[in-house]
């Protein structure tokens, strides 16, 4: 296993629109063990192959607090989502030390293959519900900062090239 570089706000990559896994084959699962060394070395709950520089529908997550329930969704679909929203503090590993409100369905449904390649449905509330949304939206290229207010966005763009900056020199 390998732990992979997480691409970080403002990297344009980060705005690719991810294709559908095409076979759930040895790459894919080497894939899916080196995103979930990534995602528990980097403290984080969520990630998505686009933060990894692999732009192909697949997510990692695992939302509880003993990392023992890790969770795979290849080629994931909503097929539904509660009108009932609600706004909750979100963070991203691709925006190191950011965190701000985002409004998100407090449920869906999601439509997913495993990573046995295993057609399965999973309904989710709270903390998993708004992952799943967080993480799809990586798929299309959308990073949780392109909801707040273009002022607050250029601040955290201008904040984060700068801690970047200041890291490499
Ligand atoms: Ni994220």
């Amino acid at each position: 296993m390998a732990q992979l570089s997480i691409l970080c706000y403002p990297d344009p990559r980060l705005h690719t629109v991810a294709r559908p896994v095409q076979a759930v084959d040895a790459r894919i699962k080497q894939l899916i063990a080196d995103m979930f060394e990534t995602m528990y070395a980097a403290s984080g709950i969520g990630l998505a192959a686009t933060q990894v520089n692999v732009h192909e529908r697949l997510i990692v997550m695992d939302v509880s607090q003993e990392h023992d329930q890790p969770l795979v969704l290849i080629n994931p679909e909503i097929t539904w989502a509660s009108p009932e929203t609600k706004l909750n503090e979100e963070g991203c590993l691709s925006v190191p030390g950011i965190y701000d409100g985002v409004q998100r369905s407090l449920a869906v449904t999601v439509r997913a293959l495993d990573e046995h390649g295993q057609q399965r449905s999973i309904e989710a509330q709270d903390l998993l519900s708004i992952c799943i949304q967080h993480e799809m939206d990586h798929l299309l290229g959308k990073v949780f900062v392109e909801y707040l207010s273009p002022l607050k966005r250029n601040r955290i763009k201008t904040k984060l090239v700068k801690a970047r900056r200041e890291s490499a020199s």
